[in-house]
């Protein structure tokens, strides 16, 4: 079953690409519009406005805390039930170091507060957070996508792989927006999205 939405497809593979063509152009639009700098950073209010601006065309969801219990491989996300207070904890969440910052975006990711989307949209919202507390982003390119996606499935349990992977990608041209389009199409390769270059759309 493909997923309700607002355009009323019902192909998977035809909703596939719509939502990446129609997700990267909004990703776009939130660098070049500067919308980008109204996001509350390191807030769950922060994500929910990226999510919201990426999907929101797309999926009624989009920008709204999922009322579904979702899981990847074997991992179970946060269980409905949990995922308000876990998303007012990781509010209040240090980030005045890198470290904190990871530890962070782990804790985001355990969350996966919406439907669909979790990995695209907080990797932006922890760009942001790096920009902002440490004048550093990752230069998504350097992360090789299964040493990354290995690393995001043990950080669950131990958060080591992932802040030596991320380390090693960080770079400080925070307002490099050639950088910025290629982090958002590396990101979406991560996912199985390859289909359309940000830079062209
Ligand atoms: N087994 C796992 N355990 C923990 N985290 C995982 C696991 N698998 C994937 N992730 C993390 O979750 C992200 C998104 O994965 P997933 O496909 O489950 O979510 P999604 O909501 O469909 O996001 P997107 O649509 O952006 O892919 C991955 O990029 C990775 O960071
Ligand atoms: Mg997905």
């Amino acid at each position: 079953m493909t997923l309700e939405n607002k355009l009323n497809i019902t192909d998977q593979i035809e909703l596939a690409k719509t939502e990446e063509k129609i997700s990267k152009q909004k990703a776009k639009q939130l660098f070049d519009s500067g919308d980008i700098n109204q996001v509350a950073v390191g807030q769950f209010a922060g994500l929910a406005f990226i999510h919201g601006y990426l999907f929101g065309d797309i999926y009624y969801f989009a920008g709204k805390v999922r009322d579904v219990n979702i899981a990847t491989g074997n991992f179970r996300f946060a269980p409905v039930m949990y995922l308000e207070v876990s998303l007012n904890y990781i509010d209040t969440m240090p980030q005045n170091s890198f470290e904190a910052i990871i530890e962070k975006y782990v804790e985001m990711n355990v969350a996966h507060p919406f439907r669909e989307g979790n990995g695209r949209a907080t990797r932006i919202w922890l760009d942001l957070m790096l920009k902002k507390e440490i004048q550093q982003v990752v230069d998504w390119n350097q992360a090789d996508k299964e040493e990354y996606l290995s690393a995001m499935q043990r950080s669950v349990v131990k958060d080591l792989e992932i802040k030596a992977l991320l380390k090693s990608a960080l770079t400080p041209e925070i307002n490099d927006r050639a950088l910025y389009m290629k982090g958002i199409d590396v990101s979406y390769y991560y996912e199985g999205y390859s289909e359309f270059k940000t830079e062209d759309l």
